[in-house]
């Protein structure tokens, strides 16, 4: 069991890594002082899987808990189901001291994160993330919140967690494509903060896509670690922060193009940091073996790195609203070497283009 903590004074809270560590999140609600009503909220799919035994764990606890399950999937990342769920709270006796458990991916923490965060002006609640994306990336950081329909991601608000406990073993139930998308995430960890762990995935594509867990903890950790140190300097995104949004003022933009049905988050992410790494080579900041590492990286986890049939309009029109645009000029987070970004915002319109062609053709 490792232990990563990320450090934001009285909010600080720990990372607890391991195998079967169901027991540890008994620990951590009696160390927390959990007593009475508890909601664990989680989706359709991961409730038959892993519901009841989290339940059952809690009920043994001592504790009262109420399974609150939202139906699977992005388009239920929308306001009304943060009603629903304060309702939830209210019919199982959720008071200001109580804790929600948010079991799931990034859907569900998001969701659940938001909910425990307006409930009562505020209650505390625990990451228990069940995928890979939500594991090396949404669990940490305390970003949550919903989608409107004009815009991702843009109601919501700054809740940190309490603990955050990863189970690897929950890695066993998911499937390839979620697995090969939240490992992209972890591929832009080493792109933009550590040489050694893009290495590693460069060199374990094999072991981490046969899930051998053993092989996932070091990238899994790694990635919590990365992005502890960077939530700590920077929690509310005022500079560093930005940097974790490689690949994503592209990859936003994919994700609107393609209807939100074409790609997995992590798909999009893969695409633009391709996009991004092209971007880089058409202003001078890397060469063409920068590009061409990146992507056979990207490749070796069946990831996207070309879309034949993008339409460019559409996605330079979805990537204006991103929320991250500052007064009109969208902000890039670019590589100017392995493990090294900087941010731009003095990117023209026809720099973007050029990148986003290169993607269509499947050049770089
Ligand atoms: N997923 C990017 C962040 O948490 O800032």
């Amino acid at each position: 069991m490792t232990q990563i903590d990320v450090s934001l004074g009285e909010r600080s809270y720990p990372i607890h890594i391991g195998l079967d560590t169901m027991p540890v999140l008994q620990d951590v609600l009696s160390r927390l002082g959990a007593r009475g009503a508890v909601a664990i909220v989680t989706d359709s799919n991961v409730a038959p899987l892993y519901g009841a035994a989290v339940d059952q764990l809690l009920g043994e606890a001592g504790l009262w808990p109420r399974l609150c399950v939202l139906q699977a999937g992005e388009e239920n990342k929308r306001l009304d189901r943060i009603e629903w769920l304060c309702g939830e709270f209210l019919k199982a006796g959720l008071d200001r001291s109580s804790i929600v458990v948010a079991l799931g991916g990034g859907v569900v923490g998001d969701v659940a994160g938001f909910a425990a965060a307006v409930y009562m002006r505020g209650i505390r609640f625990v990451q228990v993330p069940t995928t890979i994306v939500a594991q090396v990336d949404s669990s940490v950081g305390g970003k949550t919140g919903v989608n409107h329909p004009l815009a991702k991601n843009i109601i919501g608000s700054f809740h940190q967690p309490i603990a955050v406990v990863i189970d690897l073993t929950f890695l066993r139930s998911l499937p390839d494509r979620e697995l090969r998308a939240g490992l992209a995430e972890v591929i832009k960890h080493g792109v933009i903060a550590d040489a050694a762990l893009f290495e590693y995935m460069e060199a374990s594509a094999e072991r981490l896509l046969a899930k051998d867990l053993a092989a996932l903890e070091h990238p899994i950790r790694r990635s919590c670690e990365i992005k502890a140190s960077i939530v700590a300097e920077d929690e509310r995104e005022q500079g560093l922060r930005a940097i974790l949004n490689y690949g994503h003022t592209f990859g936003h933009g994919f994700e609107a193009a393609g209807k939100y049905a074409r790609f997995l988050h992590g798909e999009a992410v893969a695409l633009g940091m391709h996009a991004a790494a092209a971007l880089a080579q058409e202003i001078g900041l890397v060469d063409e073996a920068f590009v061409q590492r990146q992507r056979d990286c990207i490749e070796a986890y069946g990831l996207p790195v070309a879309w034949p049939e993008m339409p460019v309009d559409v996605v330079l029109e979805a990537m204006q609203h991103d929320k991250k645009a500052v007064g009109g000029a969208l902000k890039f987070i670019l590589a100017d070497g392995m493990a090294h970004v900087i941010q731009r915002k003095d990117i023209t319109e026809a720099q973007t283009r050029a990148a986003l062609e290169a993607v269509r053709e499947g050049r770089g």
